[in-house]
């Protein structure tokens, strides 16, 4: 059986008690947490940065996984890195230089990946599957939490299931696929069966509104 991650975003949280909800996830079960960063410029939404990340690190030693929807990358990496990134993705429209973007992390020793809007093609990954870790599938339009899953992620997670599989078989390295945007506990399992490994999840987890809530739902989509 495949791995099954779940990383609970904190788009969904409540940012008044940011620490103790990253930490409340962590205890009802989560694998990564999601720290979804938008600049309002590479998508119409405005988040968190550095700052936020460095006074929610000491709450949990899980990975945190911090998406970048901002635009350029390379000079707000290594703020980043600094504030406790163990993972850090970025948009392939976003940067000039993939490669060198990519670099930039995994020379810092982090976890490296690329984001594919719905309509970006997985071409983008032919030359630059040595140096990713994470492929991440948005399941919706990069900007708000709480938007409806786009159906035709469905046949991008095979064709890039068949893929990584291909990659693995070659060089023994595997490489994690996460899907973002309007995953529940009802569509899961089909998300799962297409070839995903790891689940962002904001409203399905955070709209659960209590600790005990929260560990529910994550329960139900490890289960599902
Ligand atoms: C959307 C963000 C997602 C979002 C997921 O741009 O990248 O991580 O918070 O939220 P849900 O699970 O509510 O679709
Ligand atoms: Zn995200």
């Amino acid at each position: 059986m495949r791995t099954c991650r779940i990383a609970p975003s904190i788009l969904s949280a409540d940012f008044a008690r940011l620490g103790e909800e990253v930490r409340d996830v962590a205890a009802a079960g989560a694998d990564w947490i999601h720290f979804d960063v938008m600049d309002n410029h590479y998508v119409p939404n405005l988040t968190v940065g550095p700052l936020v990340l460095k006074a929610i690190r000491p709450y949990v030693s899980l990975p945190i996984d911090v998406h970048l929807m901002i635009e350029p990358v390379d000079a707000l990496i290594p703020s980043f890195i600094d504030a406790g990134a163990d993972i850090i993705t970025f948009h392939c429209e976003a940067t000039r230089h993939i490669d060198r973007s990519l670099q930039l992390i995994r020379n810092a020793g982090k976890k490296a990946g690329l984001v594919f809007n719905p309509a970006t093609p997985l071409s983008y990954l032919d030359y630059e599957l040595d140096r990713i870790d994470v492929v991440l599938l948005m399941s919706v339009n990069p900007g708000f939490g709480g938007q409806s899953f786009i159906e035709s992620t469905i046949e991008k997670t095979m064709a890039l299931r068949e893929k990584l599989d291909a990659y693995k078989a070659e060089t023994g390295r595997e490489i994690a696929l996460e899907i973002d945007g309007g995953v529940k506990p009802g569509n899961i399992a089909r998300i799962a069966s297409a070839g995903a490994d790891t689940f962002v999840a904001g409203s399905a987890v955070f709209g659960a509104g209590s600790p005990e809530g929260y560990a529910k739902v994550i329960r139900s989509m490890k289960e599902a």
